[in-house]
């Protein structure tokens, strides 16, 4: 009897020591894609931009705010969330303070049928032409927050990145010190490992796969 308690305690602090150590950074796709984002950067002679986790999850409310419809991204029926929305429904939602929210100096926002990794899903997707390059490079930035979501886990990808010109400490503050995780999707710098963007597969997208759509925009809020 003891020697099964003593089995079944070290059998659980085995489990949750190995869950810690695989406990890593690294395993988000958000993160992941601000690493790249930055090395591509700093190959270029440009500042590593500071990951904001408040930033970052401003990015995945605004790619919940396409609701799933990759259609709505791109293309000539291209939608974008009203700059209305950034202060009324995506600050709140993370729980980032109104009075901290700070100018938006970039945004990148692609969205495909299939699963990228973050490498691809940053050189094959968001950075597709010169316009995203000019945004990519530019020396306006000085944070940048990323997102990766289905709409319910699964297909379509979205993934964003967010750009703004403001200081780690003083912009997109969070209420509690953390951002409110709310449901499906990932999203840089909050220290947490994700894979949520892969949760399931149950909604397939009613398309071919391997379409892909992105959009680049300088400016905004
Ligand atoms: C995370 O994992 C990668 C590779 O698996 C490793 O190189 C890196 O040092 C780890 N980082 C931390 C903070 O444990
Ligand atoms: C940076 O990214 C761009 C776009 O994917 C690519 O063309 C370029 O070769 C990359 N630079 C480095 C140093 O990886
Ligand atoms: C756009 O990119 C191509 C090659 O990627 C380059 O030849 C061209 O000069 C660029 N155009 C502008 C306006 O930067
Ligand atoms: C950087 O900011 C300046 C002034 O706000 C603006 O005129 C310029 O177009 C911006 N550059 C890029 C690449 O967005
Ligand atoms: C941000 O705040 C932390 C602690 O609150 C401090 O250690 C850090 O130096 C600050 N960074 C900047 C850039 O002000
Ligand atoms: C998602 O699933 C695909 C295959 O189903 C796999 O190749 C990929 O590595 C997974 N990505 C993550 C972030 O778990």
């Amino acid at each position: 009897m003891a020697t099964a308690t003593w089995f079944f305690f070290s059998f659980l602090i085995f489990v949750s020591a190995s869950a810690d150590t695989s406990k890593n950074v690294t395993d988000n796709p958000a993160d992941k894609l601000v690493s790249v984002l930055n090395s591509n950067r700093t190959a270029h002679k440009l500042s590593a931009l500071a990951d904001n986790p408040g930033l970052a999850c401003i990015a995945l409310q605004y790619i919940k705010a396409f609701e799933g419809n990759c259609d709505d991204v791109g293309g000539s029926n291209a939608k974008k969330p009203a700059e209305s929305e950034f202060t009324d429904t995506f600050a709140p939602k993370c729980g980032v303070q109104a009075s901290t929210l700070t100018q938006i100096t970039g945004r990148l926002l692609g969205c495909q049928s299939k699963y990228l990794h973050p490498a691809e899903a940053f050189s094959d997707l968001l950075i597709e032409n010169n316009r995203s390059l000019e945004i990519l490079y530019s020396k306006n930035h000085t944070e940048v927050g990323a997102a990766v979501s289905g709409t319910d886990g699964g297909s379509p990808y979205f993934w964003c990145v967010l750009f703004s010109n403001g200081k780690l400490n003083s912009s997109f503050v969070l209420e509690s010190g953390a951002p409110k995780i709310t449901g499906t999707g990932c999203f840089s710098g909050a220290n947490d490992e994700c894979s949520g963007a892969n949760r399931s597969q149950r909604r397939m997208w009613p398309y071919a796969t391997g379409v892909l759509i992105a959009v680049a925009y300088a400016f905004g809020l």
